[in-house]
């Protein structure tokens, strides 16, 4: 795992240097490790598109360390975005907003709109100043599949393709950003580490766009954040059982009130707090998928606070169409 190094000033001067050359580099935020590149160089984002084997489609955001980036990077900040960013960056917030002629193109997948955020993780923070260049980075995993939240996990998925993965332990948050669209109305692309309560407390009623419409966001693309192996969203009730010959792994939100001869089991958070819950869900989901199990069990949790996130990737992966 040569390629995993621990964070050290020193490592980040290092790293700098290799996105300066149109390198890519794992790193942590508050929510999950992203992969990053110079956003400015478009064959070093070529190079994440085949690294994730994602489509070519499917857009980046862009990571930002000093409030002044965004005015290059966008057409215009209005009110809403200024007071948005004042109150959740750094943060689990990205802002899609119309983009300037700086943004190549295939940041944001020819769309005229780019997302920005800024990552509220001192080591992400360092490494944008250090490569003087926004960083474009999805996260590090391959297209489809659970999302990292170690650099361990990073590594098991991309690090042979990959020049560099700073390890800065486990992220805080553990879901990926929340994605709000300000070019017209407020629209939750993406339910994530920000919940959408906060956001409303700020602008008032904001819609959510459902993911089993066409895609605004293609991270609202049925299929994604899966584990390798199947998903099924099912309630501790009576009516759960094992069926014969299954090897049923459990998530359970608080604890395991059916005692059932489960393969494998993993409880989010048994306080109940969906904060810590969100910050062991692809832990548990990891360990789970690399369990000997055929199926995944997994308990609803509430829907609200980073619930909504939570139940959307579950949904996802279970592959389910909601409504
Ligand atoms: O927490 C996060 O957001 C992590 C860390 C690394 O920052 N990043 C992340 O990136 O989750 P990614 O690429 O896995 O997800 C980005 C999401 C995708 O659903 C993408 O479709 C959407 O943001 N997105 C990016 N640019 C967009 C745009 N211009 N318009 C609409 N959606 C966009
Ligand atoms: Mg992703």
């Amino acid at each position: 795992m040569s390629k995993v190094k621990a964070y050290t000033t020193e490592l980040i001067k290092d790293a700098a240097e290799i996105i300066k050359k149109g390198g890519l580099v794992a790193f942590p935020t508050e929510t999950v490790y992203g992969i990053g590149a110079s956003a400015f160089n478009p064959e070093a984002i070529a190079r994440i598109f085949e690294v994730k084997q994602r489509p070519r489609f499917d857009p980046l955001i862009v990571h930002i360390a000093d409030y002044k980036n965004v005015k290059n990077l966008v057409q215009r900040v209005d009110k809403r975005v200024e007071i948005l960013i004042k109150k959740f960056w750094p943060g689990p917030l990205t802002l899609v907003l119309k983009k300037s002629d700086t943004v190549p193109d295939i940041v944001t997948a020819g769309l005229n709109t780019v997302a920005i955020r800024m990552p509220a993780n001192p080591i992400a923070l360092e490494l944008i100043r250090e490569s003087e260049v926004p960083i474009a980075a999805p996260s590090a995993n391959i297209f489809g599949r659970l999302s990292p939240t170690t650099a361990q996990h990073v590594f098991a998925q991309i690090g042979k393709k990959i020049d560099l993965i700073i390890d800065g332990g486990r992220t805080r948050i553990g879901v990926e950003s929340t994605v709000l669209d300000l070019t017209d109305e407020p629209t939750i692309l993406r339910p994530g580490g920000l919940p959408l309560e906060e956001i409303e407390k700020v602008l008032g009623k904001v819609k959510i766009s459902p993911f089993n419409k066409r895609p605004r966001s293609p991270g609202q693309l049925l299929k994604h954040y899966a584990p390798r192996i199947p998903l099924k969203i099912i309630k501790q009730d009576n009516g759960l059982y094992i069926p014969e010959g299954l090897r049923v792994g459990f998530l359970a939100f608080k604890s395991i009130q059916r005692n059932l001869p489960f393969a494998a089991v993993e409880i989010l958070s048994p306080t109940g707090d969906l904060k810590e819950a969100s910050a062991n869900f692809f832990s548990s989901l990891h360990r789970l998928e690399d369990a000997d199990i055929d199926i995944i069990y997994a308990e609803p949790v509430p829907e609200q606070g980073l619930g909504r996130a939570i139940m959307d990737r579950l949904r996802k992966a279970e592959g389910l169409k909601n409504e």
